[in-house]
């Protein structure tokens, strides 16, 4: 092959004798060899400018290198894939990691109020047909704790009159566990053309962007409702009006200790594709 023994190689046309020569002790071959390797691209165009024997060398290294291209090629879209995979799921990562963790799992700091008042704006981006805002929330602050507590082991003797001690010590503790607690209430408002149902599920959608929006600052939360939610007495007591529903109360705070694991469902556990009637009656 012809070597050039500088870094920068002059391509400047041969115009005389001693340019050949000088052209050849460059390339490491005599001008002889170099006035053979002109004249053979001068009449075959493309062919390797090689001494005899080197072509097929020559060939060869180039199969290889055009095959060591061609591997690493596929390697690289292979790793594109697996980046962009990645992507995907680093996306939803946050939402595939969220778990409710319960009030006796989680200690304070609860969110402070500039914290509650972001968590509250991600639960009003929440998709809501017609901008009901079919919902609201109650903080029941430190200092009305106990008076919650009350409420709650009075209706706990409402429902049941014969509750034990260690009974009505656990209605007390969900009032006074959680270091935030929230009351989640669903408001359906009347006179819209938006169903009562559609409200339910954007009230349910707000639940869940609160509860994402908890995770995605660090703290546990959880949903409970129990069978206080359905008591009238205790809804009334706690202002909400005849036609609201109090859903649940949310606990929030940092977490003390990791909850459970738990199965979660595969996607294929909730999801087909439709068929017209006419092809699932050949289906089966
Ligand atoms: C409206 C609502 C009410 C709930 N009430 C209770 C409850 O009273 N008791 C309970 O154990 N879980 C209740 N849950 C379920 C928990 O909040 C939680 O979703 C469940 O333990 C699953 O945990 P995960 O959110 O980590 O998947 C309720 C959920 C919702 C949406």
């Amino acid at each position: 092959m012809i070597k050039s023994n500088s870094d920068h190689w002059s391509p400047a046309p041969l115009a005389s004798e001693r340019d050949l020569d000088g052209a050849a002790a460059a390339a490491g071959v005599s001008p002889a060899e170099l006035l053979v390797a002109i004249r053979s691209i001068q009449e075959h165009p493309g062919r390797p400018l090689a001494k005899d024997g080197q072509a097929e060398q020559l060939m060869r290294e180039r199969d290889r290198a055009l095959q060591w291209a061609h591997e690493l090629l596929e390697e690289l879209t292979e790793l594109r894939m697996v980046v962009r995979d990645i992507e995907t799921e680093s996306a939803v990562a946050p939402l595939l990691a969220r778990r409710s963790v319960s009030p006796k799992r989680l200690m304070a700091p609860g969110p402070t109020l500039e914290e509650l008042d972001l968590i509250l704006q991600a639960a009003l981006r929440a998709p809501d047909h017609g901008n009901l805002q079919p919902w609201r929330v109650l903080e029941f602050r430190a200092d009305q704790r106990a008076d919650l507590a009350d409420l709650f082991e009075q209706e706990k003797l409402r429902r049941d009159p014969l509750a034990s001690k260690a009974d009505l010590e656990r209605a007390r503790a969900h009032a006074t566990l959680a270091p935030v607690l929230l009351g989640f209430v669903v408001s359906p408002k009347a006179r819209t053309k938006v169903p009562v149902r559609e409200q339910w599920l954007a009230a349910g959608a707000a639940l869940c962007n609160l509860l994402n929006a908890a995770h995605q600052l660090g703290f546990g939360a959880i949903m409970l409702s129990g069978e206080r939610c359905f008591d009238p007495v205790l809804s009334d007591q706690l202002g909400l009006t005849p036609d609201e529903f109090l859903a649940g109360f949310i606990s929030l705070g940092r977490i003390a200790q990791e909850p459970p694991k738990r199965r979660h469902a595969m996607p294929a556990e909730v999801w087909s594709c439709w068929l017209p009637r006419e092809s699932r009656a050949i289906r089966t």
